[in-house]
């Protein structure tokens, strides 16, 4: 079959065999042999080394991995890998990722990778005066944390900064935080800050009289936060029943109830993530810290918000998406899984700001194609459409036959397995 590909917009990729997307996509990421070789292994991550990740391991979960195709981010093509078990989220992402390339794609950033770690401190009987002893002791400090990593002072990290939050009034009495403020490079970084906070606390102790409890870093990353945005002229977004000012003015309202009700804005992240996280499974993150921070971040100022926002401007529709990311593109969990390291080298990034920027670009792009399709024909159409698919390979429809079970299945509205198998029978007895 002939497609006609340009980095990461490639015609009819869904349609080709496997080994013709593997061609395809080795052609356009620049993948070498041993990459397709690796995707084509059976076994995802040897048992051994699973083994030696976790206690008490059994085996390894498979989930599919697919490619979010058409992003155009900061003028550059990005091939997007994206693990998740939820049939609508590829196709989604890739579908609104055309429509906004059309209107000169996304544009996207995250901030330096500024971890933060706490200490917590009770018994400390003046918090002000503490307080002020921390502060001027800052430089010692800064120097003892960075003393024990030698390579992120070398490569341009390490500790930064020192914060002091004082909580007066927990239900265990005034305590003292002191935030650890570290510019982890391209790690994500849990390990160096938490062995930093630990190697301070002795001396904290010292300088505030206090005694220190956790030493932990927090995932409310917000000194570390990734934003992306996208301009859509309401031409783009018309559709066989609405024109596009219509669809821009829905897709307001739509948002507006998001910041005006919580149990709306939990499914619009949800949405979100969606992206975000199938990102992240791809890439080797921590998701359940990427999920605690984003939600943390989500309800900043006291009520729990939407991520994105969506505006319009003079026959525009302005979105925009700003989270805190905290990513890594080095360490040892990255390296020791096969699929994550060609995750990353499909996508083409190196440094973890890089990483955090697409991912907000992502979580931009399935946000709004959710909203879209829930402002025009509403969700279950796209996604019956994706689960006829489904049946039909489930029904034993070769490929050449599979498109025309779907739209039987559709026809019919009847979308169930045993339809799927009367129409598969129906076809064969017809050839
Ligand atoms: C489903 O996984 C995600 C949506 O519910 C998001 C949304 O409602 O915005 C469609």
């Amino acid at each position: 079959m002939h497609t006609r590909t340009t980095g990461s917009r490639i015609e009819g990729f869904y349609k080709l065999q496997r080994n013709q997307r593997l061609t395809t996509l080795a052609q356009n990421a620049g993948l070498e042999d041993h990459d397709v070789t690796e995707l084509l292994n059976p076994t995802p991550l040897a048992f051994e080394v699973a083994d030696h990740m976790i206690e008490n391991a059994i085996g390894v979960l498979g989930l599919p991995l697919g490619v979010g195709l058409n992003f155009l981010i900061n003028g550059r093509e990005r091939l997007v890998p994206m693990a998740v078990e939820e049939p609508s989220v590829v196709a989604a992402a890739s579908s609104a990722a055309r429509l906004i390339r059309e209107a000169g794609g996304f544009f996207a950033e995250a901030d330096a990778p500024l971890m933060i770690g706490q200490i917590q401190l009770v018994g400390v009987t003046a918090l002000d005066a503490a307080s002020e002893d921390l502060h001027a002791a800052a430089p010692r400090l800064l120097a003892a944390a960075n003393a024990v990593h030698p390579n992120m002072l070398r490569r341009g990290a390490g500790a930064r900064k020192i914060e002091v939050r004082p909580l007066p009034d927990t239900a265990c009495g005034p305590m003292l935080i002191v935030h650890l403020i570290v510019d982890v490079g391209d790690a994500m970084g849990a390990n160096a800050v938490n062995s930093m906070t630990e190697i301070v606390s002795p001396m904290i102790e010292e300088i505030t009289g206090g005694e220190a409890r956790l030493r932990i870093l927090s995932n409310l990353a917000d000194q570390r936060l990734a934003r992306a945005t996208a301009r859509i002229p309401f031409h783009l977004l018309k559709t066989e029943r609405f024109d596009g000012p219509e669809v821009a003015q829905r897709m307001m309202e739509a948002w507006a109830f998001a910041a005006a009700d919580p149990y709306r804005a939990t499914t619009h992240n949800k949405g979100v993530m969606n992206g975000i996280d199938a990102v992240a499974l791809a890439t080797g993150q921590d998701w359940r810290g990427i999920e605690a921070g984003a939600h943390a971040y989500a309800a900043r100022h006291g009520r729990y918000a939407p991520l994105s926002e969506w505006r319009v401007d003079k026959g525009v529709l302005l979105g925009s998406i700003e989270l805190p990311l905290a990513v890594g593109t080095v360490g040892g969990n990255l390296e020791c899984n096969p699929r994550v390291n060609f995750g990353l080298r499909m996508l083409g990034v190196r440094a973890a700001r890089d990483l955090a920027a697409v991912m907000a670009a992502v979580g931009l792009a399935q946000n709004f194609a959710a909203m879209r399709a829930l402002v025009t024909d509403g969700i279950q159409r796209g996604h019956m459409a994706l689960h006829a698919r489904g049946l039909a390979v489930a029904a034993g429809a070769p490929d050449s036959m599979a498109e025309q079970v779907v739209e039987g299945l559709l026809a019919c509205g009847e979308i169930k397995l045993s339809k799927a198998r009367e129409i598969v029978a129906s076809i064969r007895a017809a050839a």
